[in-house]
């Protein structure tokens, strides 16, 4: 033990996938941990509900406590590893206006009551560290709050949740439909056993917000990211997507933007989109997650790895604690959140996007150039125009892709297109992005 330096108590809330990984850690790895920090970690007890359910064998049964209050009440440094949002949001508030650190991987408490929780830190002087929230194993909280400070990000593309990115690349991989990937992500255990926050795109919002809000210096409310999700994406879809040189990929997108009525503001959303086959993140297959920073001088970057998993996430958790306790032992200050820029958030109707529609078309001559008229009827521009496939009875796949233009006049142009006499069905739409 370090001469002289006190112990840190370390309390750990909850011993889940990440929880008990971390806990293992502290017991495992306490002499390479103590050397990093300059003084001992001491793991005081690991909160859980259920003291009788099966545990990591590396953690002692005497460890484990149902009593989380009075184990952040002792502790310099609380790791909240339980999930959820109101029982988290009490424990971490306790812990914080106790005095204690605070370290979390709970992407949905933040989005919902970050504000609140930074705040009550900032008044404390306490540390509120949270790096694993987004993109698990993936360093891009701190880069994006300390490296990337005197830059200015411009936009942020992310995959950020593996399972969503796991079915769509089954479905492109191997032509599976939306279900027999979903199939597939279970039985590997990538999805949970309710995927519905994963597959409605509500995973990836709390995280689009939390990326936001660190890129731009804005509070980005939860609410006010646009979602949705990938449960009605078709083989079609991605298939039409091949055709035209793009993957289908389930994409937070952070941007500042100037909106159709000249406001600047940012931009979150969270949506299935085409991504060109060249673009760094086509690349990122499985359950892996990436996310792609574009900054005014430091051009673009990209973070790129496992975006959970026990041991993986234990990782930017252990960084984070690490990085509290160190604070212990040098001594300042926590850090204060960076004042705010101002910048308004958009409503999502006013920003831009390319979309490509596919139609289901009568083969005839006179067909392009009508539909062309409605396109153009409805204030918006067409950049590509392709007939990918002859389809039954005198049909063709065709496909257009078009300029940017606002929602609410591609969801006339949409409404029109399907109206239309020429047209058989409206085979799907789907916005642009990383062009
Ligand atoms: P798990 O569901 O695997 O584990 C949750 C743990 O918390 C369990 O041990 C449970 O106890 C305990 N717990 C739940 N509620 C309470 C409560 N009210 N009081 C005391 N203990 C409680 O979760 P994960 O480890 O997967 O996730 C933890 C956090 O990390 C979440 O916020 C998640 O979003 C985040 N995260 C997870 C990643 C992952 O790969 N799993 C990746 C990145 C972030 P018991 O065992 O007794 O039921
Ligand atoms: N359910 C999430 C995912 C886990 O699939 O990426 C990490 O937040």
């Amino acid at each position: 033990m370090t001469p002289g330096v006190l112990p840190i108590r370390v309390a750990v809330l909850g011993a889940g996938t990440v929880g008990a990984e971390v806990a293992n850690q502290l017991l495992t790895r306490a002499a390479d941990l103590e050397a990093r920090v300059g003084a001992p970690l001491v793991l005081a007890g690991i909160a859980v509900r259920d003291l009788q359910a099966p545990r990591h064998p590396a953690l002692p049964k005497e460890l484990l406590t149902t009593d989380a209050e009075s184990l952040v009440l002792g502790a310099h440094i609380v790791v909240e590893l339980i999930g959820g949002v109101e029982r988290a949001r009490e424990l971490v508030l306790m812990a914080l206006e106790s005095g204690a650190d605070v370290v979390t991987g709970n992407k949905a408490l933040l989005a919902t009551h970050g504000a609140e929780l930074f705040s009550a830190a900032e008044r404390v002087g306490a540390q509120l560290n949270y790096e694993a929230a987004v993109g698990g194993a993936i360093p891009i909280i701190r880069p994006l709050r300390d490296s990337l400070a005197g830059d200015d990000v411009k936009r942020i593309l992310g995959i950020v949740n593996g399972t969503t990115n796991f079915i769509l690349d089954r479905m492109d991989e191997h032509d599976d439909t939306f279900e027999e990937a979903l199939a597939e992500a279970s039985r590997r255990g990538y999805a949970e056993a309710d995927p519905t926050g994963d597959v409605s795109g509500a995973d990836a919002a709390q995280k689009a917000a939390l990326l936001a809000g660190l890129a731009f210096h804005t509070h980005v409310p939860l609410e006010s990211v646009s979602v949705e999700g990938i449960e009605r994406i078709t083989p079609d879809q991605i298939r039409a997507g091949r055709e035209t040189g793009h993957v289908v990929k389930l994409l937070a997108i952070c941007e500042r933007v100037t909106a159709a009525d000249g406001t600047v503001g940012v931009s979150a959303r969270v949506h299935p989109a085409l991504l060109p086959r060249r673009h760094p993140l086509a690349s990122v297959r499985g359950a892996n997650n990436a996310v792609f920073v574009e900054a005014e001088f430091a051009g673009s970057l990209m973070f790129y790895g496992a975006g959970a998993g026990g041991p993986e996430t234990s990782s930017a958790v252990l960084g984070d604690l690490v990085s509290a306790a160190r604070r212990h032992v040098i001594g300042g200050p926590g850090l204060a959140a960076p004042p705010s820029s101002g910048l308004p958030v958009l409503d999502p109707g006013l920003v831009t996007s390319q979309y490509q529609i596919s139609l289901t078309v009568r083969d005839e001559p006179g067909v392009l150039a009508r539909l062309a008229g409605i396109v153009a009827e409805r204030g918006v521009s067409i950049e590509t125009a392709q007939q990918t496939r002859a389809g039954v009875g005198g049909t063709a796949t065709l496909v257009i892709g078009t300029h940017r233009a606002p929602e609410a006049a591609l969801a006339a142009v949409v409404t029109a297109l399907g109206d239309a006499l020429e047209v058989a069905a409206v085979a799907g739409v789907l916005r642009i992005e990383g062009e």
